[in-house]
């Protein structure tokens, strides 16, 4: 197989087919970098160029093949405590809170988190940490995590649970002998009794996220290629799936404080829905 780039027209289809599929926008400098990625699934489906791949993807017989393609189009960049101000409010100030509250009896003791677009696990993971280290004092706590991500692939990296230095590199010392073990050889693995708290699931955010309402929901670094419409689509389901009085905590590139109108600001990057 000999295939160099995406033509325009290709480019211009498989585009229009993964904004409709997941919200992102490719741009136009993308293009060798989808056309190296595409070329990944011909290789693994034996196809032998672009415009019979795109036509297999949109057959029925084509169909399970969507999902390993999202999987190499999305880009799953991520790492434990990214965003050192976002974790040190979480374990100063929003969970010690939620204990005061609920010793105070304003609030059940019950905290439910949404770590959306969780990619391989690393955000759902680190709030899970920053709970267990107030643990003894939340117990008898319904303390659940659900990480969700468009891509199949990251999900199954992120129920194994097994990182490396780059991944971990935020992370200090005394999490590390508390609460993973150093195996396999040079990798990290997260203890059993912190990923019980995280929950993980197939979802694309442009649909709405069915179940209870959300305490606290991190959405972050996932909209940086979405348009206005589909940030808005997001925005909605997003919305709806937050608890009265949740708060949200968003990346510095989601673009979406104009949408944000019905929460109020505490930061740039949190926000409180209102009740
Ligand atoms: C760069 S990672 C961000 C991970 C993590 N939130 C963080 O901040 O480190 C972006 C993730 O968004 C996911 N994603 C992209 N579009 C999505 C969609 N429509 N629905 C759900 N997840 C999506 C990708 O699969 C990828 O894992």
């Amino acid at each position: 197989m000999n295939l160099v780039e995406l033509t325009d027209d290709e480019f211009t289809r498989f585009r229009d087919l993964i904004y409709r599929t997941s919200g992102i926008r490719l741009a136009e400098n993308k293009r060798v970098l989808v056309s190296n990625r595409i070329r990944r699934r011909l290789r693994a489906t034996g196809i032998d160029s672009y415009a019979r791949y795109f036509e297999f993807l949109r057959s029925p017989a084509g169909r399970e093949e969507m999902q390993p393609f999202l999987d190499v189009v999305t880009t799953n960049e991520t790492y434990f405590f990214r965003d050192d101000a976002h974790y040190r409010w979480l374990a100063d100030v929003y969970i010690p809170g939620a204990i005061a509250d609920a010793a105070a009896r304003k609030r059940p003791r019950s905290l439910r988190f949404w770590s959306a677009a969780c990619s391989t696990g690393e955000e759902p993971y680190s709030i899970a940490l920053k709970l267990a280290a107030h643990r003894k004092e939340m117990t008898g706590w319904r303390l659940e995590v659900v990480g969700t991500d468009l891509s199949a692939s990251a999900l199954t990296a992120a129920r194994a649970a097994v990182y490396d230095e780059r991944a971990l590199h935020r992370v200090g010392a005394e999490d590390r002998r508390a609460y993973f073990d150093a195996t396999p050889p040079g990798k990290w693995t997260l203890k059993p009794e912190v990923r019980s708290l995280v929950t993980l699931r197939n979802h694309n955010l442009l649909s709405p996220l069915l179940g209870e309402p959300f305490d606290c929901i991190f959405l972050k670094n996932v909209l940086i290629y979405f348009d206005a419409a589909s940030k808005k689509k997001v925005v909605d389901v997003v919305l709806a799936a937050m608890a009265r009085g949740g708060h949200l905590v968003t990346g510095p590139t989601e673009g979406i404080y104009g949408m944000l109108g019905a929460l109020e600001k505490l930061k740039p990057w949190l926000y409180r829905k209102g009740g």
